[in-house]
């Protein structure tokens, strides 16, 4: 068991590691209140704007997983490193269409940098775990989120000021391509820093394995001969990721994600929907629509840390996911089939949206241990979160297609469907836990710690490979992954 880093160390890595993606994060956020502006100026439709986001959904259905994988295998400083200058790079690209008044330039800056701005994200996850030895990661993954939102609300609110501010309206992209510089400077600081770390306390790397791994097969071996032999292939064998490596995830681990499959995209439906879902049941909202969406943000800034902090000192990250469901249960059946006040239903909904990643966030790290293998499943879930959504919306567009009326009851009894089964998942990840992981995403950090030390945590059954089900995950992605692909190009074009 390594000892704890430094907190000097630990420091470092939480700022540079939460900071890693303000650039992306900040310039990816102004899009949206410059929507009717980018309409005008490029002149394009409103179906041709809606292809600049589908664009980066679609890419990232595919790219995480493979991003991931070659996080775990490279190394993240690398990895970071290659995402920042996409990020960059896609950012000037995007701007300069502002000088040129050209949709392709402005939409391929955003495809460039979506290059970047995923895989971007397990860089964070993958870091923090690092540093933290696996420990306090709820907190910390908690303040990641928060952060995260602060930067989304900022951007929003200097959107149309860094627009106005000059006769040229390009600087509300050229602003935030010169913080997608300082961010990418910032994370070269990063990489340097982690670079000149002792050796034992780097980040270990696939690609280090295996090549520690040949060399002494080659000793081994015994004569000279083989030994200078298998060291030379040893760069050639090692400069290629193995994919075999996907057998090694945990089967808890594609548990829950095969099970989460419709969960991310019911959520993220629902916010997407909710505006037009209150204009049509209680009238007009315009007023209320800019307060929900304040406070709508300002409490998960605030109370994610917290949540977090809550799985660290108690646990009970599993039974969070059967309350954050009852949660929105209440909150689409308030919506949806009543006329109660809206703003209080917005507010519980906030509640929920901070409760709603976190407890899987906080748990992947307990269910993967290893470091080499971190970025692959964070990868694999947002894979699954990504394609998920586009399956759910396009769901969600049918079934109100084919209510009378189109009103949104269908949708709405799909959503608390969804929820309801959530419910159960919650209880059975907890029964599941007790029995195939000894109950460690239900246990504090402090008793994990402890037990741990004194060796009476055994190596659990959960975390180890499952051929079935590895090959059930694996087909499970790539059919989803298959099915985003094919309604979008069905019903998108
Ligand atoms: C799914 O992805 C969205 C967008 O990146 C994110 O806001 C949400 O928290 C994710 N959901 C889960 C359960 O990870």
């Amino acid at each position: 068991m390594p000892t704890d880093f430094p907190l000097s160390w630990k420091i470092t890595a939480l700022v540079c590691g939460v900071m890693l993606s303000w650039g992306s994060s900040f310039s990816e956020s102004t899009l949206g209140p410059l929507k009717k502006t980018l309409i005008k100026k490029l002149d394009i439709t409103n179906a041709q704007y809606g292809a600049i986001s589908s664009a980066t959904s679609l890419v990232n259905t595919v790219l995480p997983i493979v991003g991931g994988y070659a996080l775990d295998y490279y190394g993240v400083e690398w990895g970071s490193l290659a995402c920042s200058v996409f990020i960059f790079l896609g950012a000037v690209v995007s701007a300069a269409g502002s000088n040129q008044d050209s949709f392709g330039l402005v939409m391929g800056g955003r495809i460039i940098m979506g290059f970047g701005s995923t895989v971007i994200e397990t860089c964070t996850s993958k870091i923090l775990a690092h540093w933290f030895q696996h420990r306090g990661l709820g907190l910390v993954y908690g303040l990641d989120i928060s952060i995260g939102k602060l930067i989304v609300l900022m951007a929003r609110a200097t959107a149309v000021p860094m627009r106005d501010a000059t006769e040229f309206w390009g600087w509300a992209l050229w602003i935030p391509a010169i913080v997608c510089f300082v961010n990418l400077l910032q994370n070269i600081f990063y990489v340097w820093w982690a670079w000149s770390r002792p050796e034992w306390a780097q980040i270990p790397t696939g690609q280090k394995l295996s090549r520690e791994q040949q060399q002494n097969d080659g000793l081994r071996a015994g004569n000279d001969q083989a030994t200078a032999i298998s060291t030379k292939s040893v760069h050639r064998t090692t400069v290629l990721p193995d994919w075999r490596n996907l057998l090694r995830v945990p089967r808890f681990f594609w548990l829950v994600v095969c099970t989460q499959i419709l969960q991310a995209g019911t959520v993220g439906g629902f916010n997407g929907l909710s505006a037009d879902i209150i204009t049509l049941t209680r009238g007009s909202t315009e007023q209320l629509a800019g307060y929900t969406s304040a406070v709508q943000q300002v409490i998960p800034v605030v109370a994610a840390p917290f949540v977090g902090m809550f799985f660290d000192l108690v646990g009970f990250r599993m039974m969070f996911v059967s309350l954050t469901s009852a949660i929105w249960i209440l909150v689409y059946c308030l919506i949806g089939y009543t006329e109660t006040n809206a703003l209080g239903s917005m507010v519980i909904a906030s509640v929920a949206q901070t409760m709603n990643a976190l407890p899987f966030l906080a748990s992947i790290p307990l269910m993967v241990p290893s470091q080499v293998e971190l970025g692959l499943v964070f990868g694999i879930w947002k894979s699954f979160n990504n394609s998920g959504s586009v399956v759910v919306d396009m769901i969600a567009g049918r079934l109100q297609d084919i209510t009378p009326g189109g009103t949104y009851e269908r949708v709405i009894a799909f959503f608390v469907a969804v929820k309801a089964i959530e419910f159960c998942l919650g209880l059975f990840y907890g029964v599941l836990d007790r029995r195939y992981l000894s109950g460690i995403l239900t246990m504090s950090e402090k008793k994990r710690l402890v037990a741990e030390q004194n060796g009476s945590l055994p190596e659990p059954i959960g975390r180890r490979p499952s051929k079935v089900f590895t090959r059930v995950g694996f087909t499970l992605a790539c059919s989803l992954i298959i099915t985003a692909w094919v309604l979008f190009i069905l019903y998108s074009i």
